[in-house]
């Protein structure tokens, strides 16, 4: 077990350099935190017919996941019980059964060994076919359509995880015919550890205005407005950050909804026509979440932009390298042009070659490479930006940050993985379920947002 109190200092909001290199942290996260947290698989919308299948990733595991012939959704892990070969090589398809290609065993819908070729001449009828069914994975879920799986039958359920950041995501996720995520993935490897990039999607505002200032400049839209010019607008007033239960969270910037898009006629008209809805169901502030411009995570390995429309997975390959998937995240009632020009836009700019996914790898490459040093993981990492400037919120649930740039959701991320690293069962965990906000801000404490976020 690795000593996670030489790892982080939730008081200073400082974490070891080790956490982005070592092969010791990588194989306890893989332990505490993937096989016990809900990690992505897939949308409903990428599987929608009896016997659609999609292949991924839980931590380093292959999986399967198929539509049952009754509508439900399995998952897999994709690995032939015989002797191990990838039962499934596609991507995605639709299929009746997975067929080994090594020796031919067939696998149902359901992951049931349903067929052994020359099963009574060499076999003489005694393997147990019964018990020879691919590993299933131990719940599978899905909220407004995101499949999740989760490895561990004591993880609570996939609407008490996600919490009360199902509230927020609501807001887009619940409007305009629920979300959706179009085209296959777009796929490219990182040389970084996975933790790099769920940082810098969960909270890190503070980077847009340096690392993608010339990209910002050409792409235009309110965000390169706000951004490419480097002269800010008084940050109080542009947004918040906010972070819930089980280290999810998210950044957002009020008003710039359709942030970099260059023709945002459509966008913008679908919105307004769409903002009744939210408000009906959620409320001012929900109005106010639908129409900013979101960087999120989900704990552990899950982001999306939403504003800029693109949804993402960073699947651990090691401790120093990453398989990046990138789908458009889309409305299912958007007109088909405007999905179009949506996607166009997703690929240009965080797809395997957008100008500002590269601006991105770079950095999270070298945050990775750099600490390889023996010297420099002994030195630390800072997340303290806006510490004690956060609070709880009249309306708003969750820990809120008092402004778009800050580090509250890097912390918000960084408390939950070291209470994982730490908790030997999912009592330790459950039992601050209650206090956690206490525990971090002090019992009673006061909100220091500013007069503009009030409720
Ligand atoms: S390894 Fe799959 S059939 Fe032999
Ligand atoms: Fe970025």
């Amino acid at each position: 077990m690795v000593n996670v109190d030489s790892l982080i200092d939730l008081d200073k909001a400082v974490q070891s350099k080790k956490i982005f290199w070592d092969q010791e942290v990588y194989d306890q996260e893989m332990e505490n935190i993937f096989a016990r947290s809900w990690l992505f698989l897939t949308h409903e919308s990428q599987i929608p017919e009896p016997g659609d299948f999609f292949t991924t990733f839980m931590g380093e595991d292959p999986i399967i996941v198929a539509r049952q012939q009754d509508g439900s959704i399995k998952a897999f892990i994709n690995s032939c019980t015989h002797r191990g070969n990838q039962v499934c090589h596609a991507d995605s398809g639709n299929t009746r059964s997975f067929v080994c290609s090594y020796h031919g065993w067939a696998f149902g819908l359901d992951g049931s060994l349903a067929g052994v070729p020359l099963e009574a001449e060499v076999y003489y009828n005694q393997l147990d076919k019964d018990s020879m069914s691919l590993r299933e994975v131990a719940q599978v879920d899905s909220y407004r359509g995101f499949v999740f799986g989760c490895f561990d039958t004591e993880t609570p359920p996939l609407a008490e995880w996600l919490g009360e950041m199902a509230w927020y995501m609501d807001s887009w996720a619940n409007t305009g015919g629920g979300a959706e995520l179009i085209g296959t993935p777009m796929k490219t490897i990182l040389k970084c550890n996975w933790k790099v990039p769920t940082e810098n999607f969960i909270g890190d505002g503070y980077h847009i205005t340096w690392t993608h200032i010339a990209a910002l400049q050409i792409i235009g839209g309110p965000l390169g407005e706000a951004f490419g010019s480097g002269e800010l607008p008084p940050l109080e007033d542009m947004g918040a950050q906010i972070t819930t239960r089980h280290g999810h969270g998210f950044g957002v910037i009020w008003d710039v909804g359709h942030a970099i898009h260059r023709n945002p006629q459509n966008y913008v008209e679908f919105q307004q026509q769409t903002l009744p809805e939210v408000i009906e169901k959620q409320g001012e502030w929900g109005g106010k979440m639908y129409t900013g411009h979101w960087n999120a995570s989900l704990f552990p390995n899950c982001s999306f932009l939403y504003g800029t429309n693109t949804f993402k997975i960073w699947h651990p390959k090691g401790p120093h390298e990453i398989e990046v998937w990138t789908w458009s995240l889309v409305q299912k009632n958007m007109s088909p042009e405007l999905k179009r020009e949506i996607q166009k836009e997703a690929i240009m700019s965080f797809g395997t070659a957008g100008t500002l996914e590269s601006d991105d790898g770079e950095n999270m490459e070298t945050c990775t490479r750099t600490n390889r040093g023996f010297q420099t993981r002994k030195g630390s990492m800072n997340a303290s930006m806006g510490l004690g400037v956060e609070g709880r919120h009249p309306e708003l649930p969750g820990v809120v940050g008092s402004n778009f740039i800050g580090e509250t959701s890097y912390r918000g991320f960084y408390r939950f993985w070291d209470e994982m690293m730490r908790a030997a069962s999912w009592d330790d965990i459950k039992k601050n379920d209650a206090t956690w906000v206490d525990r971090w801000l002090g019992e009673g404490a006061v909100s220091k947002l500013p007069s503009s976020q009030a409720a």
